[in-house]
This record gives structure tokens, sequence and C-alpha cells, in this order.
């Protein structure tokens, strides 16, 4: 039922889904039931682009199963030299390692390691194509606060998301637009065209919406995502004012919104451009309770691949 390595969400179906969120529940109900799951096991957190919370809630997931982490600095790495992913990959696999925590900044390559070696890859962002262990606890925490039922086929059927900003290059957007139409939601996208994924037709399942004051007053959750200006976006928006202006999550926008409907980052945020620092901080956010759940998440994805944990 659970693959043997997670480089991609998309593909996998609602059944495989729904139980990784269902063993997260479970993790977090009873963490002291999996505390040897990864006993004997090590992990290699292969991240050669930066992350803070990702990188640190794989090492918190491996310590609470029970597992050791090999933490690979890519920037005082042989990588520097011009040792290529593959080569660096199969050395550090001599060391005896178990599994592959691996982010990098293009898009596939957790792919062509879980093709070169024998062992399970879990991608932790891959450039601009997935972000699978995000969508699990963006999901995850969604589910949480609509206390939906994870044993039926769409837990979240009826429920409306809207994704506001840089889709285009949101890796985060790419892999929530599965999970979540597979659990049942209808997903809109909003932000300037510029920032918007250029393939729209290959996401028939999402609608886009340029402007999303046209919706707030009806969804059940907004998503803002940050501009990846270090992607090569540039010229895209007039200015962060402008941006602001039509798309910002600030409390004037905010107030439009079902006063039950939820707000989630995926972080790191950009306070003031995308959220403002009082939205951000408010009751409306769930922005914390993502960043705790992506330890259960993860510890649920590590369990299954690597601690052998079943549905
Ligand atoms: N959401 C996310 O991936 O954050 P980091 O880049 O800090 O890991």
């Amino acid at each position: 039922m659970f693959p043997d390595s997670l480089t991609t969400i998309r593909g996998l179906d609602h059944r495989t889904l729904r139980a990784f969120l269902s063993l997260t529940e479970q993790i977090k109900s009873t963490p002291e039931k999996f505390n040897t799951t990864l006993k004997g096991k090590t992990i290699l957190q292969f991240f050669v682009e930066n992350s803070t919370r990702t990188r640190m809630s794989f090492e918190a997931a491996t310590r609470k199963l029970g597992g050791t982490s090999i933490a690979f600095a890519a920037s005082s790495s042989s990588l520097q030299k011009g040792e290529t992913l593959l080569d660096t990959v199969q050395v550090i696999q001599q060391y005896g390692v178990n599994a592959i925590v691996m982010r990098h900044s293009s898009g596939g390559s957790p792919d062509l390691v879980a093709k070169a070696t024998a062992l399970p890859v879990i991608n932790a962002g891959d450039g601009s194509h997935e972000h699978p262990t995000q969508a699990l606890l963006d999901c995850f925490t969604l589910a949480e606060y609509w206390k939906s039922d994870l044993t039926q086929d769409q837990p979240f059927s009826g429920k409306s998301i809207v994704i506001i900003g840089d889709t285009l290059q949101s890796r985060v957007t790419r892999s929530n637009i599965h999970l979540m139409t597979t659990l049942g939601a209808q997903v809109f996208l909003s932000g300037p065209s510029t920032l918007t994924i250029k393939n729209l037709s290959l996401f028939p399942e999402v609608r886009y919406i340029p402007f999303p004051d046209a919706i707030l007053n009806s969804v059940d959750a907004v998503m803002a995502l940050r501009i990846q200006f270090e992607r090569g976006n540039k010229g895209v928006i007039p200015s962060i004012e402008e941006y602001r202006t039509f798309w910002g999550l600030t409390h004037e926008r905010v107030s439009k919104m079902k006063p039950e409907a939820k707000i989630l980052h995926p972080g790191p945020m950009n306070r003031g451009v995308e959220i403002d620092p009082e939205v951000a901080d408010s009751d409306r956010s769930l922005v914390l309770n993502q960043v705790e759940n992506g330890v259960f998440a993860r510890m649920a994805v590590l369990g299954a691949l690597v601690g052998g944990l079943k549905p």
C-alpha cells in the first residue's frame, strides 16, 4: 500500500494518501508507541537547498522514532568541487544509511537518486516540482481543524480552498492540488497571471480566479504563498505594494472571509507582502499548527517507508 519512495504525491490514490494522514493522526495521539520504530536505522538528511522547517522537522521526526541522522552540508561538500549528485549519493550510501530525505533545486532529482540507489527516497522539495510532505502536513492540519473523517473516500468533500500567490514556482501548490482534490476539496488558484501555473490545462481539477476577493466569502480555507524571487521571478509584478493591495492577506481582506475559515502558509512568510503580521499572528492563522504537525506527518512517512509501519 505505501510506496517504496515518496518522490511525488501525484499518482498516489486516496487510500494511500488517507493512510498517511491516519498514521499521522495515530502518531500524534500516541507518539510514545513509535519511539523505537527507526531503532538501528540511519536517515541521510540530504539538503542541497536551504531549509529550516523541513530539515529540522525531518531530523526531529527521525530522533522521535528512535533513529539517527547523518546531515549533509552541501556548501562545504565536494559538490562544490564538481562531484556529481549521483556520485555524492553513492559515496554516502557506503556509510550505511537506510533512507535518503532529499531537497534539491532541480525538479525530478529525487527520482534520479531513487533509480540509482536501492534506498527509499523521500522528496523534501525539488525545485518547483513537488513537496509531498508539505502537502501531507497541510492537509493533516486542515483535517484536524475540520474534524474530517479520514475513513471516508473523500473526507474534504464540500470544502473549498484558495491558494493565493506564486503558484508558478510553487512545489507546495503542485503537491497540494493533487492531495486536496483527491480528498474531495474544490481548489482555486489566485494571483497575478505572471505568477500562475502556465499549463493550467494539466490541472483540470482547479479553477483560476485572478483576484481572490471574488471568492473569499465562500471558501473554507486560504493558503498564502510567498513570491519566490530566488527562482528568477523578476519583473512579474509592478511593485510589492501593488501585490499586497490586490493579493495580500491584509486585515481588511481577511474580514471578507467566512468567520470560521482559516489561513495557512507553508512558510517562510514575507510579512507585509503576501500576509500582514497581524493576520499571521491572529487566531485565524494555522501557521504554527502546520509547523507542529510537520514533525508528525514526517514521522508517519519515515515510519511507513523505513520503519515498516502499516496502515
Ligand atoms: N515550507 C518549507 O518547505 O519550509 P523550509 O524551506 O523552511 O523547509
